[in-house]
């Protein structure tokens, strides 16, 4: 039994506020494919997919115009530093084991190595997993950030989403044709 669920962390106000700046549907596609991985690798689900919806949860607004600026957020950014003190304050807030907010905090922080000194960090395999979903939902031009789902679509899929990891490692085959097609949205 988990002590907090994908659902417990979409729907507090906290991770409204701040994953929406980069775009929720990212953030559900980055934990979908996060899930997908550690199933494959044989790392906890639950914490790869927490750590996927969460991994972008450090931004901080840099619209210009109705544009993300990307000069000025190339030069001041912190997401993964801000990311990482914002899921841990969530997820300990809303009950989650302090080891496992631990880890998911480390993987928010680890998911970009925007901000790491070359070649200095080995990265764990959940820390890795959290960085390839990323990569994984990039599209050009930052179209990733941008992308929009229905408010009702993606409680569906955080709820298929929770379903699917309470079913591990049953539920680990690829995602549903009709996860696709709203994933795709
Ligand atoms: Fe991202």
């Amino acid at each position: 039994m988990r002590n907090v669920t994908i659902y417990d962390i979409y729907q507090h106000p906290i991770a409204q506020k701040y994953i929406r700046r980069s775009g929720m549907a990212h953030a559900i596609s980055v934990a979908y494919h996060a899930f997908s991985l550690a199933c494959e690798k044989g790392i906890n689900p639950d914490l790869a997919a927490k750590a996927g919806l969460l991994h972008d949860i450090g931004h901080y607004t840099w619209y210009k115009d109705g544009e993300w600026d990307y000069n000025a957020y190339k030069k001041n950014d912190i997401h993964p530093i801000k990311g990482a003190e914002r899921a841990h304050k969530l997820l300990i807030r809303l009950g989650e084991n302090p080891k496992a907010a631990k880890e998911i905090s480390l993987a928010v922080l680890l998911h970009t190595d925007s901000l790491l000194p070359e070649g200095q960090i080995q990265l764990s395999r959940l820390q890795e997993i959290v960085h390839i979903a990323d990569e994984m939902d990039k599209q050009p031009n930052h179209q990733h950030h941008y992308r929009q789902l229905d408010q009702s679509k993606e409680k569906l899929l955080i709820k298929q989403l929770d379903k699917k990891i309470e079913a591990a490692p049953q539920s680990c085959s690829s995602p549903s044709i009709r996860t696709i097609s709203l994933l795709s949205n």
